[in-house]
């Protein structure tokens, strides 16, 4: 994500913390934020952030996409990991992270699947979806990128919300 002590950063879906934990590591001067709709997995994150000295550095949201609009143009990197495939509505999601970021903000979404119930290989025709909805709401510069790590192929789509010139 090329974190900068003053990134301003989200993660939608946020879990048990462990890549808000990485991020607080690099941000020191910015803001970040994790949201997720589980009371357990806030708590879970809450506990993490404590035990790595970080919890100061990060603000847990309890809440799903809904809550997004409170943040217009607030953020320059909005990140996801293993959420989009729950997200029924892959539109409206896109538009709202698009409405959050700030000039010149990047979202990157990241889908691995490791559930009995998908498709090992699945990231590919995720991350092709996703890139379509992305360029659809006004995302530029749509990229992939591949990730060797865990059971199954991972891809990440990133895309920028252009500067004005
Ligand atoms: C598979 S977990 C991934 C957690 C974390 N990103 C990680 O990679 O460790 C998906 C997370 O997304 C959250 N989630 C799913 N749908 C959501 C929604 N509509 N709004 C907010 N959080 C959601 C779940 O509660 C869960 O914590």
């Amino acid at each position: 994500m090329n974190l900068q002590p003053d990134s301003r950063v989200l993660e939608i879906g946020c879990g048990p913390g462990l890549a808000l934990a990485l991020c607080a590591e690099t941000v020191s001067e910015g803001r970040i934020i994790g949201l997720d709709h589980s009371p357990v997995m806030i708590e879970q994150a809450r506990k993490r952030l404590e035990a790595s000295g970080s919890e100061s550095s990060v603000d847990l949201v309890f809440g799903g996409v809904d809550r997004l609009k409170e943040w217009p143009g607030a953020f320059d990197r909005v990140y996801s990991l293993n959420l989009i495939q729950f997200i029924a509505d892959k539109t409206d999601f896109f538009q709202r992270v698009f409405a959050t970021l700030d000039q010149g903000g990047i979202c990157l979404t990241t889908y691995q699947p490791r559930l009995d119930n998908e498709d090992p290989n699945g990231a590919s025709a995720m991350a092709d979806k996703v890139t379509r909805i992305m360029k659809e709401a006004g995302f530029k510069q749509v990229v992939r990128i591949g990730i060797v790590a865990g059971p199954s192929p991972a891809l990440c789509v990133i895309g920028q919300k252009e500067v004005r010139r």
